[in-house]
């Protein structure tokens, strides 16, 4: 099917956001140990950025799971196809998301490192589409707000396409 692509999100956009998420968390933490767990792939590029903006002494994690799929339909129970190396038990742990949609992926993240003894546990998502959500979970650091369409771009694929792209766009089908 063909798509037109339409440019949400600019890469100035893009880099002022992040950098005041950076400042936020920062301001937030004040100086406390974090573990920053990177969700594969869709976060890559934004926790790269984000990263880079945080001040506080920082382990670095990255976790996959199983999710929608190559194309566009919406998700079924997550599963670990690459689980955490560091130790969370008693650390706060912040989880950097490219989007959290109808939660299910962030929720399932959450109950198992509350169950590995996180010692504080908070979602950072480059985008919170916040009006589709399917269980009670609210992203304490969100870039973008944004309801609907579906975006690639800035680690965001549609069938692992896309993702090197510096700009967020919208798949439109034409
Ligand atoms: P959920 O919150 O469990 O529904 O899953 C969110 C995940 O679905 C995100 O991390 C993305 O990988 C994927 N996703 C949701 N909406 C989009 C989109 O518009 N473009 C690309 N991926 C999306
Ligand atoms: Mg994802």
């Amino acid at each position: 099917m063909a798509h037109k692509m339409i440019t949400v999100i600019s890469r100035e956009d893009i880099a002022r956001r992040v950098a005041e998420l950076g400042e936020e968390i920062t301001a937030h933490y004040h100086g406390q140990p974090l573990v920053v767990v990177c969700v594969l792939k869709g976060a890559f590029l934004f926790y790269a950025d984000l990263v880079r903006h945080i001040r506080t002494p920082m382990e670095m994690d990255f976790v996959r799971l199983s999710s929608y799929g190559s194309g566009t339909s919406r998700g079924r129970q997550a599963v670990f196809t690459k689980d955490m190396e560091v130790d969370v038990d008693g650390k706060h742990v912040l989880l950097v998301e490219d989007i959290v949609d109808t939660g299910r992926s962030a929720e399932f993240l959450l109950h198992v490192l509350e169950k590995r003894g996180a010692a504080s546990l908070k979602i950072c998502s480059f985008v919170d589409k916040s009006e589709r959500r399917e269980v009670s979970l609210k992203v304490d650091f969100a870039g973008f707000p944004i309801q609907k369409g579906f975006i690639v771009g800035y680690g965001m694929d549609y069938a692992e396409q896309y993702r090197e792209l510096d700009a967020v766009y919208e798949l439109v089908p034409e």
